[in-house]
Formats: structure tokens, sequence, C-alpha cells
């Protein structure tokens, strides 16, 4: 679908990052050091340190596995507050304020293109245009998602909360079909589990950060998380415990442009 057939939600959504860029920092989950790996792929070259985009950076979750893994990254986000705080943890890494579908950068100027839990919120085609024409040919796309695990009792019935919520959940394989189409490229993917473990107020604080508990009013907000302290403090699997796991599924698609 177009940026045009979105709704106005939607585009609120997506930029709603700003206001909670501080805790989103802190309570987020980050993403198991071995996707970063499968995200950049083999280097046919050999040589360690790629050049790589990271779109939808936010405060650099992936940004700092990937510059820890020995890559020259750039950072790009539509949120100036997101980035204000990637550059407080990575100082030395470029950033731009931009969109996925208007990328500031010369063409073919990356080895690889990644991007975080964010890939949904871009506009398939005149992003993944963007993409093609910024990567250095034999270039690649990265995607990750990180989700949560719906498999453990008390995470299912966090999600039920979340569907009371109508918080619409996407497929992230249906997301990176759509960029492979728009790239013509092949996928190859890989799943794993990352285990977030933290107290239940972080819990119930990281949920404050998502887009749609940002777009809310403050009481609507306020009753939701109240719901989901509440959930904490009395499922057999989480009561009276001061650390909870919460366990995400992780999926990464490398996409090859044929
Ligand atoms: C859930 S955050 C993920 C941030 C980071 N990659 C991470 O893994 O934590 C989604 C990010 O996508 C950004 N975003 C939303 N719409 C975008 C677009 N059209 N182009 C690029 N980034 C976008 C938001 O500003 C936000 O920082």
């Amino acid at each position: 679908m177009g940026e045009s057939g979105r709704s106005a939600a939607w585009a609120e959504r997506a930029d709603s990052f700003g206001s909670v860029a501080a805790e989103y920092a802190v309570l987020r989950p980050t993403y198991p050091p071995d996707v970063v790996g499968f995200l950049v792929g083999p280097d046919a070259s050999g040589g360690s340190g790629r050049r790589v985009l990271d779109v939808g950076a936010g405060t650099g979750l992936l940004t700092e596995l990937l510059v820890a893994a020995g890559h020259e990254v750039v950072a790009v986000d539509p949120s100036a507050a997101m980035l204000e705080q990637l550059a407080l943890r990575l100082p030395d890494v470029t950033t731009a304020v931009a969109r996925a579908e208007a990328l500031p950068l010369p063409a073919a100027d990356v080895d690889v293109v990644t991007a975080a839990q964010a890939a949904h919120w871009f506009d398939p085609a005149p992003a993944a245009a963007e993409m093609s024409r910024v990567l250095r040919p034999g270039g690649t796309v990265g995607l990750v998602w990180s989700l949560r695990d719906d498999r453990a009792p008390w995470v299912a019935a966090l999600s039920a909360i979340l569907a009371a919520e109508n918080v619409d959940r996407f497929r992230p394989a249906a997301v990176a079909e759509a960029f492979a189409r728009e790239l013509g490229a092949d996928v190859r993917s890989t799943e794993s589990v990352f285990v977030q473990r933290a107290t239940p107020e972080d819990v119930v604080a990281g949920f404050a950060t998502r887009s749609y508990a940002a777009a809310m009013t403050e009481d609507r907000r306020a009753a939701f998380l109240g719901e989901i302290r509440e959930l904490i403090a009395t499922h057999p699997d989480t009561r009276g415990r001061e650390v909870v796991d919460l366990p995400h599924a992780v999926s990464a698609f490398r996409l090859t442009p044929r």
C-alpha cells in the first residue's frame, strides 16, 4: 500500500517515537549479537568493515551492534529526538534526519542497508527504490524484527490485553516479501529467540514507549499500562517476581537483489 493509502493515524504513530526517545533508549530489548552477522552477510572481498546504512535507526539499538562488529555505520531516522539519543551512546556515528523514502546519500554509497523493527513503517515501493539507488553493486538489505513470543502463557495474556487495544500485528515475513518483490531480490531468513530480563516496572515502562501507547491520551495510557502492571502482579508465571523473562521471537531476513 502506498504512503497516500495510509491513514493519518498511521502517520501519527510512525511519527510518535520522538516523544518517548529517552525511555526507548533504555527500555526496548536489543537484538542477539549473532543476528548482525546474518543481516550483513558474508563479505565477498574478505574485508572486515563494511559501510552500512541503518534506516529507522532510532536510538541506535542495532546501530550499536553494527559498530561493535567493526562496520562503518550511517544512521538515519525521521525523528531528531531519537537520533539525539543515538548520538549520546554512539558519538562517532554519522546521523541524518530522513525517511526511508528519501535517503540523503549518494548513489552506490553503501554495501548494506539495514532496518531493525522499522521496515513495516516504510512505504515499500519508494523505500526499496531508494535502497537500490544507495546500494553498491552486489549490496544487500538486512531486515529484522523482534516480536513478543506468545508461546509463554503470561505473554499470551499480555497479547490479549494488546489485542483489546486493537494493536495491529504485522507479519515480518510479509513485510520482507513486499521489499523483496520491489527489490527483485532473493530472500534468506533465520529465526531465533531472545529473552529480555527486566523488572515488572521496566516491562510496563517499555510498553509506554510503543507507538500505539505514545499516541493514546494520558488517561487511556495510564489505564492500559495499569492493566499490564496488574497482569504481571497476578499471573502465576510472574506473580511476586522481581525480574521477569519476556521472550521475543527474532525474525531476520537478508535480501540479495538479483
Ligand atoms: C520501533 S523504532 C526502531 C528503532 C531502532 N531501529 C531499534 O531497533 O530500536 C522504529 C523507528 O522507525 C522510524 N520510522 C518511522 N517511519 C519511518 C520512515 N518512513 N523512514 C525511516 N524511519 C522511520 C521511527 O522514527 C523509529 O525511530
